[in-house]
């Protein structure tokens, strides 16, 4: 009876799975879309089972070399669409109608609550319309001497270790870096995570990056169900970290905006720079979330609540990305030496030969080979190597009709590595993307900020902090190609379980 009744429901859930699935399968066949053999029900998910996130970019390789640049997928039954194809890349980013992301991005949601990077339809678009002024050039400008400072302090704290052979991971050195940056350049506050990182606030956005990570690359964490159940005490203690920071930045918000209406009821309010002197009558600098304080939607001012979620989401998206970045372009300087050099001698020929003489946004922009350096890094190591999008309708992208309800991962770590678009593709040539070889590049076969309405808002900051710090990195030390090489992993974002290792050396002239 037993055994009947286990033959009738998985009769059930295989004719269940085949007509639920038969859309997907009919609109896929007829453009052309294959994958690897999908189990009823459960599709791809036993080949998951023993993939990890180290081994994830070789499977999607050979998922590559095996199907083509457009592979379907079903993970249980989520069905979906994995693509390196720079046509199928430029369709779904342009695309107005595919710019909603994916279940996954969820995880985040008790942090980031509704702020860009989540949210979706009308309400993304009134943000973005908002936020997109507090990246203006006039604003970044007055960032630059917070870089400056900052990456001072991270020179200042490796002089210990510059004995040309100790090993040092960049990615904690870095992230502390950017963290202090973003903090005073997103909420106007230092929060000295170099000087100090037991600071709770910092200890806060450290330890909930990490074990957010650690969620998305477990699937046994993914659901707050099973993490209630069986993760009780690290759910409660990321709950605990996230309320942590969430009390900081909501402090920030209402200070802030007490001094914006006594500025207002005082007269000394100026409309482009609400917060222009302090109590010592310092010039104040204007922080992101000034500008949100100043804007409003349909004549209402954003709620501290709306304002809280985007500038968690610039904390969130503001680190560790730049982080990445950062920490990688110092170890394929310190593996490049002759790039190394030619970088060191524009850095000389452009900031001269005092050290320590601060930077201005004119001098990042003259540093030409520096920002290919900091592209090709980008390219061999995109700090978002993959990013998610759900198709929610039937839409015809690059000429083939995708069902509605289909989940997409675009794939842009092998795209930029793809032999068809980049020469010796796993080779570090920041000439690549030289003045005179511009127009090379396919558009949509390189993507680290993604690209089309949902870029990354925060590319100009992050190409001006990248500059600045690992300039301040060359202009005081050699770097030394010390320590194990990368093991890449897909956590959120691209790290190495090995770490991102240099040794250095101060330079003397
Ligand atoms: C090397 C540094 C960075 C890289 C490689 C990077 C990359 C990206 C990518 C690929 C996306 C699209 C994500 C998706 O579609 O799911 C994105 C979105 C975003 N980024 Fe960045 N990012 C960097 C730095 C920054 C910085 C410094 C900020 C803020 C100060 C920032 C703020 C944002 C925001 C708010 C979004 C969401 C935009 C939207 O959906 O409208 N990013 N970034």
């Amino acid at each position: 009876m037993f055994v009947e009744l286990l033959v009738l429901l998985l009769t059930v859930a295989v004719v269940w799975d085949y007509l639920v699935g038969r859309k997907h399968s009919k609109y896929f066949d007829k453009a052309g879309i294959k994958g690897p053999f999908r189990w009823p029900v459960v599709g791809n998910a036993p080949m998951m089972l023993k993939e990890t996130p180290k081994t994830v970019f070789d499977l999607q390789w050979r998922l590559i070399q095996t199907h083509g640049k457009n592979i379907r997928f079903q993970i249980l039954q989520d069905r979906g669409l994995m693509t390196a194809d720079p046509k199928m890349i430029e369709a779904i980013m342009s695309s107005q109608q595919t710019i909603q992301k994916n279940n996954l991005y969820g995880l985040l949601v008790n942090w980031l609550g509704d702020g860009l990077l989540l949210s979706k339809g009308k309400k993304w678009f009134r943000r973005r319309k908002i936020i997109t002024p507090a990246f203006h050039f006039k604003i970044l400008e007055q960032f630059v001497e917070v870089f400056d400072q900052q990456s001072a302090i991270m020179v200042k704290n490796l002089y210990d270790r510059a004995d040309g052979k100790t090993v040092i991971n960049m990615f904690p050195v870095a992230c502390l870096c950017a963290l202090d940056i973003i903090a005073e350049t997103a909420m106007g506050v230092k929060v000295n995570a170099q000087l100090q990182p037991n600071f709770p606030y910092v200890q806060s956005v450290t330890t909930a990056s990490a074990m957010l990570a650690e969620r998305f690359t477990n699937p046994a964490q993914r659901l707050d169900v099973f993490m209630r159940l069986f993760f009780s005490s690290a759910f409660a203690e990321l709950n605990a970290n996230i309320k942590t920071m969430q009390d900081f930045t909501n402090g920030v918000i209402s200070e802030r905006r007490d001094l914006l209406q006594k500025s207002m009821a005082d007269g000394t309010y100026e409309a482009s720079n609400a917060a222009s002197q302090d109590d010592v009558g310092q010039k104040r600098r204007m922080a992101l979330l000034d500008v949100l304080l100043q804007s409003t939607v349909d004549g209402a001012p954003l709620s501290n609540e709306d304002i809280r979620e985007e500038v968690d989401t610039f904390m969130f998206e503001g680190h560790d990305t730049t982080t990445s970045s950062i920490a990688f372009t110092c170890y394929l300087l310190a593996r490049h030496p002759e790039v190394q050099a030619r970088v060191f001698q524009e850095v000389r020929d452009v900031l001269g030969d005092d050290k320590n003489a601060p930077v201005n946004t004119q001098q990042l922009g003259e540093l030409k080979y520096l920002e290919c350096v900091i592209k090709e890094s980008l390219r061999l190591f995109p700090s978002v190597p993959i990013i998610g999008r759900h198709i929610v309708e039937d839409t015809v992208l690059d000429g083939k009709l995708i069902p509605g309800n289909t989940d997409v991962m675009i794939l842009i770590y092998h795209a930029q590595r793809d032999p068809d678009h980049f020469p010796e593709p796993h080779k570090f040539v920041p000439e690549r993307f030289s003045s005179e070889r511009k127009g090379e590049i396919n558009s949509f076969s390189y993507t680290p900020f993604s690209a089309g309405p949902r870029n990354c808002i925060g590319q100009k900051f992050a190409m001006l902090e990248m500059k600045s710090t690992i300039s301040k990195m060359v202009r005081h030390f050699e770097l030394l190609p010390q320590g194990e090489d990368v093991q890449l992993v897909l956590n959120i974002i691209l790290r190495s379980t090995t770490g991102i290792n240099v040794g250095i050396k101060p330079r003397v002239y």
